[in-house]
């Protein structure tokens, strides 16, 4: 049977008390939505549709490279209408899997087996919970699933049971239309409840399987910015978790945040926390300090990130030092046993192997060689107001403390400039250039008197 995925979105998510579309909320650094419509994408959905409302546009614009299909749902008149809203796009030969836009943790093992309970017939999934306040509850009779009550439809007696409707749900295509069509809105919301389908289906004699979770956070939703936090921390446990089985030692696994993914080769530590974004690559033996930001970086086998580098974009060879508090803006690419000091930010460039920046530096639009030496303080110039020009630095140069490099400049092989040096013609190869004011002494110079 094929599987078409309805995912209902379009809540505005009021308690989250801000101007963005609850779906479009980030955890681990991506919107919510994006985790649901990964796990449809990964149980070999023939068709996801989003139901979506509230920040409409905002919302297919978060998503506008997906293909998804979008449905709008301008009043939300509850969950049953909104699935209702879906119907034209659903096959009547599918199985039907209802998702939440904003339940990001379900695993797939357990949509697996939802889908698995409900065969040709509905299943639901449910969890017990010690407080259930604010769900519907499921109402059991010898056992068996009679109906979902919502808690403001509920008795007092109906209110203390403690198993809840978790939400998703699996049903039969070719039966969902006349179900939906069924529903109608005489309870305390005026909604139209998607779990009033639990009577009809057992109306017309079709059984409803229900898949207990043990692990309630799966089918956690987030309607505030505290159940975020909550499920952000969850992640990032599953994130730990996942590290230091791979063999990864984590000084502290509570105190690493991963927006993204993070590959470790054998052998890696990280330090406590730290920040990875984006896709991260970390070779063998590399060892992150203490509060490294990194997004969207590859690093080589046995380099070393002192505490507080910020390195974003860009690619680091093997057997590198960098730290503590380095910068590397977007485009750079360091080759092997490169050293990158304090203060030292590097932007669009190149670096050849055994180079060295260790203190204080600007490097940007610039190509060094190998084994360049730059002393304290040098910065590229690579600005003039209008536009960016290129600096090169061949290999084996010597650059003085405190020299700047007027681009578009070439620093040729073996040079070495001076300290103090500004640098705006191109200089010839193993010489070496100065080009600053020379020293002088005024013999029988007085301080001036106070008067
Ligand atoms: C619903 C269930 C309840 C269950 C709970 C689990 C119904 C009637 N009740 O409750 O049994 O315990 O989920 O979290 O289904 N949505 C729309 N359009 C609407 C209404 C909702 O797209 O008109 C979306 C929301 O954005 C959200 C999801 O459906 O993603 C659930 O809506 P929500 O209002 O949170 O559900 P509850 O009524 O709390
Ligand atoms: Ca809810």
């Amino acid at each position: 049977m094929p599987l078409d995925v309805i995912v209902l979105a379009a809540g505005q998510g009021k308690r989250m008390r801000s101007a963005l579309p609850k779906v479009l909320h980030p955890l681990g650094g991506r919107p919510l939505l994006a985790y649901v419509l990964d796990t449809a994408r990964e149980l070999g959905a023939r068709r996801t549709i989003v139901v979506h409302g509230h920040g409409a546009e905002a919302v297919r614009a978060g998503f506008a490279d997906t293909d998804v299909q979008w449905v709008l749902q301008a009043e939300q008149l509850g969950t049953g209408h909104a699935v209702q809203q879906a119907l034209p796009l659903i096959g009547s030969d599918a199985q039907v899997l209802i998702l939440y836009g904003d339940v990001p943790l379900v695993r797939l093992a357990t949509l697996r087996q939802l889908l698995e309970a409900a065969g040709d017939g509905v299943a639901i999934t449910t969890a017990e919970l010690d407080d259930p306040r604010g769900y519907g509850r499921i109402v059991r009779k010898a056992g068996r699933v009679e109906r979902i009550v919502e808690e403001k439809d509920a008795s007092s007696a109906e209110r203390g049971i403690r198993e809840i409707n978790a939400g998703l749900m699996a049903l039969p295509g070719r039966r969902l239309g006349g179900w939906l069509g069924a529903i109608g809105n005489r309870n305390a919301q005026k909604e139209y409840y998607l779990t009033d389908v639990v009577t009809l289906a057992l109306r017309d004699g079709v059984t409803i399987n229900a898949v207990k979770v043990d692990d309630a956070i799966e089918v956690a939703g987030v309607n505030s910015k505290r159940e975020l936090a909550l499920l952000e921390r969850e992640l990032q446990r599953r994130h730990a978790e996942r590290l230091l089985e791979d063999g990864v030692t984590l000084i502290d696994p509570a105190r690493i945040d991963v927006r993204g993914t993070l590959e470790c080769a054998a052998d890696v530590t990280i330090d406590v926390n730290c920040v990875f974004e984006g896709h991260v690559r970390l070779g063998e033996r590399v060892r992150v300090g203490a509060n490294c930001v990194l997004r969207n970086i590859t690093v080589g086998a046995n380099t070393e990130l002192l505490p507080f580098c910020h390195l974003e974009d860009s690619q680091i060879g093997a057997r590198c030092r960098l730290g503590p508090y380095s910068r590397l803006r977007p485009g750079v690419s360091l080759a092997d046993e490169v050293h990158i000091g304090n203060f030292v930010e590097l932007k669009a460039s190149r670096v050849g192997a055994g180079s060295k920046a260790n203190h204080l530096s600007y490097i940007g639009d610039s190509e060094l060689g190998a084994r360049v030496n730059v002393g304290a303080g040098t910065i590229t110039c690579n600005y003039d107001g209008a536009a960016k020009h290129r600096t090169v630095i061949e290999d084996d140069c010597f650059i003085g403390s405190d020299t700047t490099l007027v681009a578009p400049v070439r620093v040729a092989k073996g040079s070495y400039i001076g300290a103090g040096s500004t640098i705006n013609k191109d200089t010839p190869a193993g010489q070496l250039t100065l080009a600053r004011a020379r020293q002088v002494s005024i013999p029988g110079w007085k301080p001036p008197k106070k008067s």
